[in-house]
């Protein structure tokens, strides 16, 4: 039997620096019994040459795309490589559907399979493909390293014979997965920690970091699955004033607010940073989406009054190598749930695996965006092509020999009503 050809894409997108496979996991896809093909190139920027690849059992080939069945991505494909697929190969990547619609429609065209990873449900059988909370782990911690490495004085507390140097005190805003690690690498590295979130659990969460958490008399703001609900603006300007003399007082402030689906919230203005003391930074992780913080900017460093201000830009890629294994791990155990492995024979080969995705799986169907020549995320289906056409039911007349036949109606095949059906926490928490 011919095996299944896994490819390994070299990324395009300019500041991508992470790779989707690293040499140390090829020999779970191999062991399950696929092919791994690697596009030259593909690790070079985190650190990972093709020798290695090579040595772990993946071929370097330059037509690895279109020969591939499957093809791993961090960013999505572009028009130009989707081109070379195969009809009927799958891909998957990150995929953001609302900023990608263009490509989404090609990949649909193109009779490409695409999931986005992205949509990966969070449940918790899940967790293990989730690579949101992966990326947002690296995102943190580095968000933490670069306040510090900004930041003109220690962090920690020094008591030394030439006298006491006071620690340094970090505010964090957004307490999710990148700010808990954000909490984390800044008390390790000594500072005070105070943090601030909308969600009713994180006060215990912050607290469990070793860090204080700032409670504020304010209302808290959960949505569907116990994730973040936008702000009214009058609430917003609450906060604002509430959160100001914190991070007046702050050496360090770190952001990291997000609200699924939404831009992130405006939680500082220019105004609060401008009366931040001499010598202070500010380092925003949602500068790409909108920014938690008035006048950041995404991959620059501004001056707004005495703070010096980070925006992040595509921030786990500026630590590729981890990045790359987390996220490849992560792309490893969604692999994994779509395959029906090899078998090993007496000669001790393993047949080869198929890809063999369960549309009727939540984690399948949740994750996939396009399919057999559709869009069957229903959301992004209905942002490109428009609401469903209403199922017209043939009416029951008697039938007369003059009557045209009725029109044939169009009716999606069960795994595409299985997606429509999914409980998706991201797209409800969107649509709401
Ligand atoms: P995120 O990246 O969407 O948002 C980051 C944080 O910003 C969230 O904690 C949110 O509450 C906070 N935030 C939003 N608006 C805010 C505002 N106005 N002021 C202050 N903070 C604000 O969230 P992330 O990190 O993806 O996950 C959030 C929660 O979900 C965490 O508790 C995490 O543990 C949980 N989670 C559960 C998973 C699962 O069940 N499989 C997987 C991943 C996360």
């Amino acid at each position: 039997m011919r095996s299944v050809k896994i490819a390994v894409a070299r990324e395009t997108r300019e500041g991508e620096a992470r790779v989707a496979m690293v040499p140390e996991l090829v020999g779970k896809l191999t062991g399950l019994g696929y092919e791994v093909l690697v596009e030259p190139g593909a690790g070079e920027s985190a650190e990972f040459a093709d020798e290695e690849y090579a040595e772990a059992g993946a071929t370097l080939s330059e037509s690895a795309l279109s020969d591939a069945d499957v093809v791993v991505a961090v960013q999505p494909l572009d028009g130009a490589a989707i081109g070379r697929l195969r009809e009927g190969a799958a891909t998957i990547s990150f995929l953001p559907v609302n900023s990608e619609q263009e490509l989404v429609s090609r990949l649909r065209d193109a009779g490409v399979t695409s999931f986005a990873m992205e949509l990966v449900p969070r449940i918790s059988r899940a967790q293990s493909m989730d690579a949101l909370s992966s990326q947002a782990l690296v995102a943190g911690y580095r968000s933490a390293v670069v306040a510090a490495g900004l930041l003109r004085r220690f962090f920690p507390l020094n008591m030394t014979a030439a006298g006491t140097v006071q620690p340094a005190e970090v505010v964090v805003l957004g307490a999710g997965v990148a700010g808990l690690q954000a909490i984390a690498t800044a008390k390790r590295l000594g500072a005070v920690v105070r943090a601030y979130d909308v969600r009713a659990a994180a006060a215990e969460e912050i607290r469990s970091m070793g860090a204080k958490s700032i409670d504020l008399e304010l209302e808290t703001l959960e949505g569907a699955g116990g994730y973040a609900r936008e702000m009214t603006e009058d609430r917003a300007a609450r906060q604002r004033d509430l959160l100001a003399p914190y991070i007046a007082n702050a050496d360090a402030l770190i952001t990291t607010a997000a609200v699924p689906g939404r831009q992130a919230p405006m939680l500082v203005t220019s105004a609060m940073v401008e009366a931040m003391k001499p010598g202070s930074v500010v380092v925003d992780l949602a500068a790409e989406t909108g920014g938690n913080v008035e006048g950041s900017v995404a991959g620059k460093v501004v001056k707004i009054g005495h703070a010096q201000v980070w925006g992040g830009a595509n921030v786990p890629s500026q630590m590729p190598g981890p990045a790359s294994k987390l996220y490849a791990q992560n792309i490893v155990n969604l692999l994994t749930l779509m395959t029906t492995a090899g078998e090993k024979g007496d000669d001790g080969v393993t047949s080869a695996a198929t890809f063999t995705p369960d549309f009727d799986d939540e984690i399948v169907a949740g994750s996939a965006v396009t399919h057999a020549g559709r869009i069957v995320h229903e959301p992004t289906r209905e942002a490109i092509e428009g609401p469903a056409e209403p199922v017209v039911e043939p009416v029951e007349t008697e039938p007369v020999e003059t009557q045209p036949e009725p029109e044939a109606v169009e009716v999606p095949e069960a795994d595409a009503i299985a997606t429509q059906q999914l409980d998706l926490p991201y797209d409800q928490e969107a649509d709401q």
